[in-house]
């Protein structure tokens, strides 16, 4: 399991400083988590894609706008079985391009995207031996999306990873409960107690086909609240996973990691290689733990025909600045349609996304977290060694922009979007570090000063 960063440099010490059998062991560890967790890492930011039968109701149901998000209809709708099953029937994504959708992940500046393989539904979205509720078997379309995905990630170097709901609201072994009302209530799933082998045998039998057939670099669990599932079984479904792939990286909804950072504790003992804050940026990271922030556009993951409520593209390329600054990747949602297209509007937002990376992504790829232990009024810092980014959400008015003490000495500043690097003037005293900043912000989102200093960055 992992072992959280501040750890590794105890262990990686402590085996240089005594040499013992047990931290050597330790340090394999230690090491081999670090080289698997490193792609991951300096990617930073990815694409989310929900996409399932849900996308055809896309909110409605008998005509009516159903409350609360897309891809739970099944249950927020209390739809049966059979007629939700009947969806499939509709689900033909004529228009899905498997090289459009991963250039449009590419050209925003997204290095990874992990897509629904199976969500609470229980659809799958590839081309599954374990059942014929799939997209082959059992839609007019019967290609097999996840596959196209895949070999179009390789071709075009986006890493290609896989979401999969542990609670499964159409497999026989779960039943639904019932609602206040009477009705049926599919979340949390029940289980049939003598039937819980044969569901993990098979999410064992899809999760080793994700892995041999499509090379999934991500499993992104979620689900994981149901009472029947524990953290036992969480890490038992790990270890299994680890061992089929040893370079995989796995999230902490596989035990009962909830939303949040549960799970990711310091001891050792966390389900999981990465924590998963959902909807929101955590104020001030989790110094020493990976952790991905996931976000919708608007406020649904799976499509929604009337959800218009978009987040700006200003307020995303922030976000994705404020997650970096605290250490974390940014995981951006799109939900598309049942005929294969992002809806136009998440286009928009990240092609924006991508034209401010093409020129500031030096100040997100491979960057850590801020060296400073209060936020700066201003904006944002991200670092790299010899390297600080300020990221400038407020554009000084007076032409200064000032820092908190750096220790090491600071050699240059220029902007980011100058090509011609042409510096800007700075002074560094006692009492922290002023840069004079042109009159006008590159950039109204987030304008990058590169800040260089010699050795350490504090
Ligand atoms: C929640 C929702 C789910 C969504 C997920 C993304 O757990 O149940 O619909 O897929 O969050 O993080």
């Amino acid at each position: 399991m992992k072992l959280a960063r501040t750890m590794v440099m105890v262990l990686v010490l402590g085996s240089l400083d005594l040499g013992g059998a047990a931290f050597a062991a330790d340090s394999t560890a230690v090491k081999k988590e670090e080289v698997r967790m490193r792609w991951w890492r300096d990617a930073r930011f990815g694409m989310f894609i929900h996409w399932g039968l849900y996308a055809v109701p896309a909110g409605e149901w008998q005509g009516k706008e159903v409350k609360s998000i897309g891809e739970w209809i099944m249950n927020n709708a209390a739809i049966p079985v059979a007629d939700y099953e009947k969806l499939a029937r509709d689900f033909n994504p004529a228009r899905f391009d498997a090289a459009e959708w991963v250039r449009i992940a590419k050209d925003a500046g997204m290095k990874y995207l992990v897509i629904t393989s199976k969500h609470h539904d229980g659809f799958c979205l590839f081309d599954t031996k374990a059942t014929d509720y799939n997209i082959v078997k059992a839609t007019p379309y019967e290609k097999d999306v996840l596959r196209a995905l895949s070999r179009e990630c390789k071709r075009q170097g986006v890493k290609f990873c896989t979401y999969y709901s542990i609670m499964d609201w159409h497999h026989p072994s779960q039943f639904p409960g019932k609602s206040k009302t009477g009705g049926l209530a599919y979340n949390p799933s029940q289980m049939h107690p003598d039937r819980k082998v044969e569901y993990v045998a098979f999410m064992k039998q899809q999760l080793r086909e994700l892995i041999s057939n499509y090379d999934t670099g991500v499993l992104w669990f979620d689900g994981e609240w149901c009472d029947w599932w524990t953290e036992a079984d969480g890490k038992d479904l790990y270890a299994y996973l680890r061992k089929l792939k040893p370079s995989l990286i796995i999230n902490n909804r596989v035990g009962k990691g909830r939303k949040g950072m549960e799970g990711m504790s310091k001891s050792g003992e966390d389900s999981g290689d990465f924590g998963t804050p959902e909807q929101q940026i955590p104020p001030s990271g989790f110094p020493g733990v990976d952790w991905e922030s996931c976000m919708t556009m608007n406020d649904t993951w799976g499509f929604k025909r009337n959800d218009n409520n978009w987040k700006s593209k200003q307020q995303l390329i922030r976000n994705l600045a404020d997650a970096a600054s605290k250490g974390g990747n940014f995981l951006l949602n799109v939900g598309p349609t049942s005929g294969g297209l992002i809806p136009p509007p998440s286009v928009e937002r990240l092609e924006a996304v991508g034209r401010w990376m093409k020129i500031n992504g030096e100040a997100i790829y491979g960057t850590t977290a801020s060296p400073f232990e209060k936020q700066l009024p201003w904006g944002r810092v991200t670092q790299k060694s010899g390297r600080l980014y300020l990221h400038v959400f407020d554009w000084p008015q007076n032409q200064k922009l000032v820092l908190p003490p750096v220790k090491s000495r600071v050699t240059g500043a220029y902007l980011l979007a100058d090509p011609n690097k042409r510096p800007l003037q700075v002074s560094q005293t006692e009492s922290g570090v002023v840069v004079s900043t042109p009159s006008v912000a590159p950039d109204a989102s987030d304008s990058v000063v590169v800040v260089k200093v010699h050795g350490g960055n504090r």
